[in-house]
């Protein structure tokens, strides 16, 4: 009796043993495969920049870690030792930085693109990107290592940069943008400050065929609805003397006073859109307040003590959908829910529109009744969190006649900002103006419906 019992026992507990292993095998082979997947549509994109080597794939889960890795291999020993070697200090550092916060899951996703040049030089372009439990960060990490590929050496880009180099790029850069489409109407006010040749954004450059090859950041010179930003340069504009600097030609015929225009986008909020307010109305200073349909129909008495207190109140759609994502009759539809909200609220219709993430198409331009305006310097307030951060955004722009500078009326760290903002701008003299009166005081022009005002208008 008693060794059948033991016998029934150890086949459950086999049994037992057997159903845990297989379940948890299929939850990790699950795991991989979705991992896989995501990786490929991440290389999807690399794939068609690969000039050199045969990618080694690595799709790892564990509890808490996961990888989804591309590297090349590229035949040549030392090289592909040295690139083995990068891979392993990437793992590292993101293991350092997570394996310690242990209630998450974190992925670490890495791509690449290869480019050669017919001198046998090797630029390895990796882009490495983090996800905390499915959360993709905005952020990818770009990194580029050269090799000389007949020595089987690793070169450090400062040896591989000539004389002028970053003033040639920056004077290149500053034009092409400036005057090249869809990058002109979408680039930052500050775009003078963060393409100078000494800000560090000629650091990083791929040789190939074509020319010297240029990442710029997500969210860096523009919207990061913008992506990741690629420009090559061809090898002769960047050993030919730099172009004069760019003359500023916008005609100023309105006022000489200088004039600012401050914006605040995604409210109303209860607390720190009245917060704002507070600082506004003490120092009696106007502002425009870019606000969400949804948001004016929840705290209608904010939006009336922004009109109240003499700020322009814009529209910033009905609910922050993408209108470049839009048909044409979610457009109407998102249009008419924002009209309503705004008449019930303060009896008139928004007199400016910023789309939410800067996008807007031909259609958005056709379709919305009222002007569009942009803005040409960007504090990064969402992504700070800091009002001394703001600040410093802000003081970098330099001279800020006829800026509209975006801020957003929800955090309190913006509106902490503000109190020291305000006061400090109308001590150097400027005049707190609303966007609608910036157009016509200081350029002299009628916001007009179907035009876009944007970061080149603003200058
Ligand atoms: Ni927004």
């Amino acid at each position: 009796m008693k060794r059948i019992f033991a016998f029934f026992f150890t086949l459950l507990l086999l049994m037992g043993l057997c159903g845990c292993t297989v379940s948890a095998q299929g939850a990790t082979n699950k795991k991989t495969e979705s991992l896989a997947r995501k990786g490929e549509q991440l290389w999807a994109e690399e794939v068609a920049n690969r000039q050199l080597g045969e990618a080694v794939t690595i799709t790892e889960t564990d509890a808490s870690l996961s990888y989804a890795l591309q590297y090349p291999q590229t035949g040549y020993t030392a090289v592909d030792e040295r690139i083995e070697d990068i891979v392993t200090e990437i793992r590292n550092a993101f293991e350092q930085e997570y394996l310690s916060s242990d209630d998450t899951k974190s992925t670490l996703l890495l791509g690449y693109e290869s480019y050669l040049t017919d001198t046998d030089h090797l630029s390895l372009v990796f882009f490495e990107t983090h996800e905390t439990n499915d959360t993709p960060s905005p952020h990818t990490r770009i990194r580029i290592y050269h090799f000389d590929l007949s020595e089987g050496r690793e070169i450090p880009a400062e040896e591989l940069q000539w004389e002028g180099f970053a003033e040639n790029a920056s004077a290149y850069t500053q034009t092409y943008f400036t005057s090249t489409e869809p990058y002109a109407q979408r680039i930052f006010g500050n775009y003078q400050t963060l393409l100078a040749a000494d800000a560090g954004r000629f650091d990083r450059f791929a040789f190939t065929s074509e020319g010297v090859l240029f990442y710029f950041d997500r969210y860096d010179l523009f919207p990061g609805s913008m992506g990741i930003v690629r420009l090559v340069i061809p090898y002769d504009a960047l050993r030919t003397a730099a172009a004069a600097p760019q003359e500023n030609t916008t005609f100023h015929i309105g006022s000489s006073k200088k004039m600012v225009a401050l914006t605040f986008d995604d409210g109303p909020n209860p607390v720190n859109t009245n917060a704002i307010l507070d600082t506004l109305e003490k120092y009696n200073a106007k502002a425009t307040f870019f606000d969400l349909g949804n948001l004016v129909e929840k705290y209608p008495t904010v939006v009336k003590r922004e009109a109240a207190l003499g700020c322009e109140v814009g529209s910033h759609s009905y609910q922050h959908d993408n209108f470049t994502k839009m048909t044409a009759a979610q457009m109407k539809e998102d249009i008419r829910k924002t009209e309503a909200a705004f008449q019930s609220v303060l009896g008139k219709s928004p007199s400016l529109f910023r789309p939410p993430y800067g996008a807007y198409n031909e259609t958005t331009t056709a379709l919305i009744p009222m002007p569009i305006a942009l803005w040409s310097v960007d504090t990064l307030d969402w992504k700070s969190r800091n009002a001394e951060a703001i600040l410093k955004e802000i003081e970098a722009a330099g001279n800020l006649d006829g800026k509209v500078i975006l801020l957003h009326g929800i955090y309190s760290s913006t509106a902490e900002a503000v109190k020291t903002l305000v006061p400090a701008l109308q001590k150097e003299g400027y005049e707190l103006v609303t966007v609608s009166e910036l157009i016509q005081e200081k350029y002299g022009d009628t916001p007009t419906v179907g035009k876009a005002y944007t970061y080149a208008y603003f200058q």
